[in-house]
């Protein structure tokens, strides 16, 4: 099966790559950046640029793409809401209409966020596939509109929400909650960790094994992907901390309303993710994942 990954040389688009090279996929890799890894097809691509899109599905030849691609800082999006919409829902348009056109049959898979959701559910319980849809920021909302695009595609399609993803990258551009914390508890800075934000971190490394599931099995429709567990930036925080022996005393508990971000964050966004341990998605624990990835980089 040919597959497509986008944003191959972020955080999960990395993951993507190593698990789809274990399980004998046959990729091919895009991102803007210069390609990482000399044995399997990269081209180096800017999504924005319809023609660029074009060739690059003509390059491909797709059965199955995994658009991971877009603009993912929260805060930038709320600051750039132009280049957040280009980035994020023209760009998937763009590929949306390239496929339609010249591959009407690929799987198309569109990697979401748990920031298409509000956080003040009526029932303080994780949020189900189906539930109301209602983002705070401009990130979420240029994510929702590029699912808007997604459920118009007349191919299969399956809309994937994943959260608070963490873990190691050396092609991805930005750190993330994982690598910031050990970074500054390393230096012995203090650390301000949000008690009042509630989310189900994923390790990338199981949602890219998620989203292959989810292009093995021609899942279609919408799926939460992400860890089991409700943590808290700060709680989250500790379990960092003890994993890697660092200092949690650095851990300083903040809420949002001391902080004031540019952009709003929904303060309740846990994921269930039921229907995909239904398909077979079987996330590590924050404990096991942490301590994984210790055993695998003890020098981060
Ligand atoms: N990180 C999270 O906590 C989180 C949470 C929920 C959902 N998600 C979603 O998960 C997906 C992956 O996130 P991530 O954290 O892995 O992202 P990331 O590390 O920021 O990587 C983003 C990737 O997208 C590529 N990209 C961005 N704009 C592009 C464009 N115009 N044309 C071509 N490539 C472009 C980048 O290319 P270069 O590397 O070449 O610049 C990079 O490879 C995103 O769709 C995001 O919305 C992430």
């Amino acid at each position: 099966m040919r597959i497509l990954v986008t944003g191959a040389r972020g955080l999960l688009g990395y993951h993507l790559t190593k698990v789809g090279l274990s399980r004998g996929a046959e990729l091919f890799l895009t991102a803007r950046g210069e390609a990482f890894l000399s044995e399997v097809p990269y081209q180096s691509a800017d999504l924005t640029d319809p023609e660029v899109v074009q060739a690059l599905v003509q390059w491909a030849q797709p059965e199955v793409v995994i658009h991971s691609a877009a603009m993912t800082l929260v805060d930038a999006c709320q600051e750039n809401p132009f280049l957040c919409w280009l980035h994020n829902v023209t760009a998937t348009r763009y590929l949306l209409g390239a496929l339609q056109a010249l591959r009407p049959q690929t799987h198309f898979i569109f990697v979401s966020t748990d920031f298409v959701y509000d956080g003040f559910p009526v029932v303080r319980r994780p949020y189900v596939e189906g539930d109301y849809e209602a983002p705070l920021s401009v990130y979420g909302a240029s994510k929702l509109a590029a699912e808007a695009w997604v459920r118009h595609y007349p191919g299969p399609w399956a809309i994937a929400r994943t959260a608070l993803v963490y873990g190691i990258a050396p092609t991805a551009a930005r750190d993330n909650i994982l690598t910031r914390i050990i970074t500054q508890l390393r230096r012995g800075q203090s650390m301000s960790l949000f008690t009042d934000q509630f989310r189900t971190p994923s390790w990338a490394h199981d949602v890219a094994e998620g989203l292959w599931l989810l292009a093995e099995k021609g899942a279609q429709g919408i799926y939460h992907l992400s860890g089991p567990d409700i943590e808290t930036p700060y709680s989250f925080g500790q379990a960092i901390a003890q994993v890697w022996g660092l200092s949690e005393s650095l851990l300083e508990p903040a809420t949002e309303r001391e902080w004031r971000a540019p952009a709003p964050r929904p303060p309740y966004s846990p994921l269930s993710i039921e229907k995909a341990r239904a398909l077979g998605y079987i996330p590590h624990s924050t404990q096991e994942a942490l301590r994984q990835i210790a055993l695998m980089q003890p020098e981060l």
